[in-house]
């Protein structure tokens, strides 16, 4: 049981001895709210540990190094923590007491989570089970949780707003569609409060260049073409000329890093406002207009100056060939302004 008395922060456990444990931790000392960002040592976790720590957040990170990297973690502590492990979770949650948790933890590879689903169900699925139920056994129950666009498998229209049917084409699309139910079913049974975020196609880099996207291996787009661009690959591959667009090439809503970053901090906001009565809500974040791989690959050619081999391959599997969000509800309700997501921006701040 948590209650606030004379702005002392007061919990109550009863374990199964009936021995009653009070710790009261002097609320005066934790004016800044704790916030949890688990998986804060990947790409999008790190600038947002940057973001909130600045914003005033005390940060703790919590990853498993499996595709992050400790050097990343340049904002708030750091702690070796397994989703997968409820007891290392527990132990954190009775050391730092969160307030609010942002969870970035999962894989995110639509092809490796076709031929290797247990991996994405494991980790997507039940690993975020196990962070659910840590949370509310330790009296947290607030949660920004890390979608995608994915969700939605072959779109109906677009913009994609959020009561556009989903229907995931892939296992990993369908593991984050499954954590949202879950996420939907406790807040009926538990009262957990959550955003649901669902990313486009985010890109760009940190503006002072300390942080940076570090895939191994890379599979993502603009990444991939600047390596190119840099001479550091030989060549890039379009993954299909042959689908039902202007150029033959899929279309994608590209979103500054930065701009995502700064919806979740209004997010954050929303969650802890007193003055509003909390309610679960669900976003698309994406910047409302798409380009095609042909097109980005001739902009990144045009800013930086310098050619480079472009091959034209087979499709790949499980790519919808227009993904673009409608971020109109995002705007309204989170005051969300995607104003570095000019896809010349997001370029640029690759450059850089
Ligand atoms: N592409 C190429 N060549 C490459 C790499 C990518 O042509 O070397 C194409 C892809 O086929 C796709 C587009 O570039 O059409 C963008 O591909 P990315 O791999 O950069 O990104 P995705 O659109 O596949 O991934 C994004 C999110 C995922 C989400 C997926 C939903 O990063 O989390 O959208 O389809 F699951």
């Amino acid at each position: 049981m948590l209650f606030n008395l004379f702005d002392c922060k007061v919990i109550i456990q009863e374990d199964f001895h009936n021995i009653i444990i009070i710790n009261i931790s002097l609320y005066l000392n934790r004016m800044k709210k704790i916030v949890f960002i688990v998986g804060g040592a990947g790409y999008i976790g790190s600038h947002m540990a940057k973001h909130a720590d600045l914003a005033g957040y005390d940060i703790v990170v919590l990853d498993n190094l499996s595709t992050g990297h400790e050097d990343a973690v340049k904002y708030g502590k750091f702690e070796f923590c397994d989703i997968k492990n409820k007891e290392s979770l527990d132990v954190l949650f009775k050391k730092y007491q969160p307030d609010a948790v942002m969870h970035f933890s999962a894989y995110s590879i639509v092809g490796e989570s076709v031929v290797d689903p247990y991996k994405y169900y494991e980790n997507n699925v039940s690993g975020t089970l196990n962070l659910l139920k840590i949370m509310l056994d330790n009296q947290c129950n607030k949660i920004i949780f890390s979608s995608t666009a994915a969700v939605f498998g072959n779109p109906e229209y677009t913009p994609i707003d959020e009561e556009h049917i989903k229907k995931p084409i892939n296992p990993y699309g369908r593991s984050k569609l499954m954590a949202e139910q879950i996420l939907e079913d406790f807040d009926k049974a538990y009262d957990l409060k959550y955003l649901v975020f669902r990313y486009f196609n985010a890109a760009g880099h940190d503006a002072s260049g300390e942080l940076s996207e570090r895939h191994d291996p890379e599979t993502h787009l603009l990444p991939l073409i600047m390596q190119a661009a840099r001479g550091d690959r030989e060549n890039i591959s379009i993954f299909g000329t042959d689908y039902n667009t202007e150029d033959g090439t899929c279309i994608r809503d590209y979103i500054h890093v930065d701009d995502l970053c700064a919806a979740h901090l209004n997010g954050l906001n929303m969650l802890f406002n007193p003055e509003n009565k909390i309610s679960s809500n669900d976003f698309n974040l994406g910047n409302g207009s798409g380009f095609s791989v042909k097109e980005v690959i001739s902009k990144v050619k045009i800013l930086t100056s310098k050619d480079f081999v472009v091959l034209e391959k087979d499709r790949r599997s499980g790519d919808p060939a227009v993904l673009i969000a409608s971020n109109i509800k995002a705007s309204k309700t989170l005051n969300f302004t995607p104003d570095k997501s000019k896809i010349e921006d997001i370029i640029k701040s690759l450059i850089d």
